[in-house]
């Protein structure tokens, strides 16, 4: 049995992980930014992305904002669909870590538990939580899209740090700060970056 599915086997093929990273020279992982909206998240992934691209590593971006518009079109933010849609991505990142790639998820994931589901579904060491560490007053002062404003005034119910709560790691792998105190995108990107050479990825 897999998980609710009765009748249904794993299929295996004669071609492996271990033998796609060899073609890719790299090894598959999940890199996980969480933080605030407005927080750079998605900023930070894509230097990450364009570093990964310039050293000759294969990169995926799963943004928030993006998988909304199509695997996740039919979820909300109250939090059950918060939660499917942070399981969702989590299961999709599983796969392209499987694949060999070095998937890039980039999602709010307000709650821990969710984000540590993700994380059990991946072996020791594959998943690396980047937190983006950015205080609220920070993100609502940028307010690159105009939610913070419309939750101010109440047009947007649930909106997370203001009316839903957001939920800090309590031991991610990396912590990164903010422009207003002088770190670059570039500069955070080539944080994540040493760590993965540290861990030999
Ligand atoms: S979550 O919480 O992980 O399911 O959110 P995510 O899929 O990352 O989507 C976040 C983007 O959706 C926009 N948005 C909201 N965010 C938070 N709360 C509410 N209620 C909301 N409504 C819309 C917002 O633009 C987020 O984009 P980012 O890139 O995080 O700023």
């Amino acid at each position: 049995t897999v998980g609710n599915s009765t009748n249904i086997k794993w299929q295996e093929c004669s071609v492996e992980k271990v033998d796609r990273q060899r073609l890719l020279n790299q090894k598959g992982c999940v890199i996980w930014v969480t933080g605030l909206s407005g927080s750079g998240k998605s900023t930070v992934a894509c230097a990450l992305n364009q570093m990964l691209y310039q050293k000759g590593k294969l990169g995926y971006i799963l943004d928030g904002d993006n998988v909304r518009h199509g695997l996740n079109r039919d979820l909300s933010f109250k939090a059950e669909d918060r939660a499917e849609n942070i399981r969702r991505v989590g299961e999709v990142a599983k796969l392209f870590a499987d694949a060999g790639i070095i998937c890039i998820a980039s999602l709010i994931s307000p709650y821990r538990v969710d984000r540590d589901t993700c994380r059990s579904l991946l072996p020791e060491g594959d998943f690396v939580e980047v937190f983006m560490d950015v205080p609220l007053e920070v993100c609502e002062a940028r307010d690159p899209k105009g939610l913070y404003k419309l939750a101010r005034a109440g047009k947007i119910k649930g909106f997370t740090g203001i009316d839903d709560p957001y939920e800090p790691p309590l031991n991610c792998e990396i912590a990164l700060g903010h422009q207003e105190t002088g770190t670059s995108p570039m500069e955070m990107a080539a944080t994540v970056v040493g760590y993965l050479e540290k861990k030999g990825y």
